[in-house]
């Protein structure tokens, strides 16, 4: 009864909607900015840690002193931390005691289509509760895990419930990087709420969530020690873009992204983060006196009438005192898996109605139906995707499920090095903007999706189905060969 037209239907209008709350009187750098709590596992039996999760509604303290209603994992805001190595399974089973179907999909995740949380495998709200196996047959990458319901999806992930998976190797754990204390996964995302601190959720408007979040705690502050830090950072918004700098313009490393760590760690002096993508750099604070105070930034997303002192801030680091510090960021870090060679390409295009009169969103034309298979894909088929986008305006990204895939081109551009250049399940395509993607498809049969990130527009219809079969035909059409999505 889940699936059916049910989910589609708007929610009746409510009472008269409270006022909105002014961004401008929230206090900025009031608040400490939580580590997120690792979820400990029920039982470790062999090669698997299970765990179990509830999904269920608490109060957060996002702003201070107010409490706002949320969508939780076990109460907490951002979701709990799972620490998880590469060979060694992880088991979750999640109790939905939310008044929503649910889906809990791993994001980055390389996994059989039955724990994939794809849009159609719902949990039955009240009580219903699914077994989610992670095989963790693939290499270190920094994960998380969030609702995919169709059309709920949207609106559930922006309410809170999203949580960290790291996944962990012997080729990071070999590695000497900032570690414990020093090594702090970080949720960013906006938020708008109404005068009496609660969210307020109005698909796709974007522009008017301007309360900055990290880990749950509107424009908070971090203690740091003048010592090296590893942050890894989630965009976990539902709509907003970061171009994340220092205050005082310094260089700091990106050593990782999406899909672990990159070949080489980069000197950057910013870092641009889409709906979805992580990046994983380290800051060496050892730098900066005792006592010194430094923004962390956004340069982007700014849209004409933004508010720079808003949405341009993030959070502020403080700068303790000195500590020691073994920790080093070596000159290679890791050896990117082989690209093999690809035997079929496809196109896709994302467009949606840009003139508002509609909320609908494409991908070749097409909004999402679940009964649909969009791609037929041969199982261990090596593909290049050029994905195209068409509008004008708008920006998107495309999130493949199951797959890691390597960013070959950008505009015709190859990209070679770089934030790019490792392994991503998630890339962004400005107005206009084409890339070119390859991925291998090999692992589990069965139907996965990928969708535009900007969670907004997949609710609206910008996701395809693709099936990964040992009986697909498309592997037999040789090389190069271009095929229909
Ligand atoms: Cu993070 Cu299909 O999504
Ligand atoms: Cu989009």
């Amino acid at each position: 009864a889940l699936g059916g037209a049910g989910l589609l239907v708007p929610a009746a209008a409510g009472p008269a909607q409270a006022a909105d709350l002014d961004p401008t009187t929230v206090p900025q750098f009031e608040q400490a900015m939580p580590v997120p709590e690792v979820l400990q596992p029920v039982c470790d039996l062999g090669l698997t840690s299970y765990y179990d999760m509830t999904l269920q509604e608490a109060d957060a303290e996002i702003l201070p002193g107010r409490l706002t209603r949320v969508r939780t994992f076990n109460g907490s805001f951002p979701g709990p931390v799972i620490q998880a190595v590469s060979g060694r399974r992880v088991v979750v089973r999640q109790t939905n005691q939310l008044s929503v179907p649910t889906s809990i999909h791993l994001h980055g995740g390389h996994v059989p289509q039955s724990s994939d949380g794809s849009p159609m495998d719902l949990i039955a709200p009240g009580g219903g509760s699914k077994i989610y196996t992670y095989p963790n047959h693939q290499p270190h990458a920094n994960l998380w895990f969030h609702d995919h319901a169709h059309h709920q999806e949207s609106e559930t992930v922006y309410r809170g419930l999203t949580g960290f998976y790291l996944l962990t190797d012997h080729v990071e754990q070999n590695l000497n990087l900032p570690s414990g204390a020093y090594d702090v996964p970080i949720a960013l995302r906006d938020a708008r709420f109404d005068d009496s601190a609660q969210l307020v959720y109005e698909m796709g408007d974007f522009r008017k969530r301007q309360v900055l979040l990290a880990n749950g705690k509107a424009w908070p502050y971090f203690e740091v020690a003048a010592r090296k830090y590893r942050f890894r950072l989630f965009n976990t918004s539902n709509m907003r873009f970061y171009l994340l700098q220092l205050s005082d313009g310094s260089a700091f490393q990106q050593i990782g992204s999406d899909g672990g760590l990159l070949a080489k760690p980069l000197d950057v002096t910013s870092v641009f983060l889409a709906p979805g993508e992580r990046a994983d750099i380290v800051i060496d604070f050892s730098r900066y006196a005792a006592g010194t105070r430094l923004i962390l930034s956004n340069a982007g997303g700014l849209l004409p009438g933004d508010p720079a002192d808003q949405v341009g801030r993030v959070l502020q680091f403080r700068v303790t005192g000195p500590a020691e510090d073994t920790s080093s960021v070596p000159s290679t870090l890791r050896t990117l898996p082989a690209l093999g060679s690809a035997t079929v390409n496809r196109d896709f295009v994302l467009s949606m109605d840009e003139t508002g009169k509609t909320m609908d969103a494409f991908i070749n034309g097409k909004t999402y139906d679940m009964n649909r298979i969009d791609t037929e894909i041969e199982y261990g088929a090596t593909e290049i995707w050029t994905v195209r986008n068409a509008n004008v305006y708008t920006p998107h990204n495309f999130h493949i499920h199951l797959v890691q895939f390597r960013v070959l081109e950008r505009d015709g551009k190859p990209v070679t090095s770089g934030p790019e250049s490792g392994l991503k399940d998630t890339v962004t395509l400005k107005p206009g903007e084409t890339v070119k993607l390859q991925a291998t498809f090999t692992g589990y049969e069965g139907t996965y999706v990928y969708h535009c990130h900007m969670i907004d527009h997949a609710a609206m219809g910008m996701m395809g189905n693709f099936r990964v079969s040992k009986t697909a035909t498309t592997g037999r059409s040789g090389p190069g060969r271009h095929r229909s999505p």
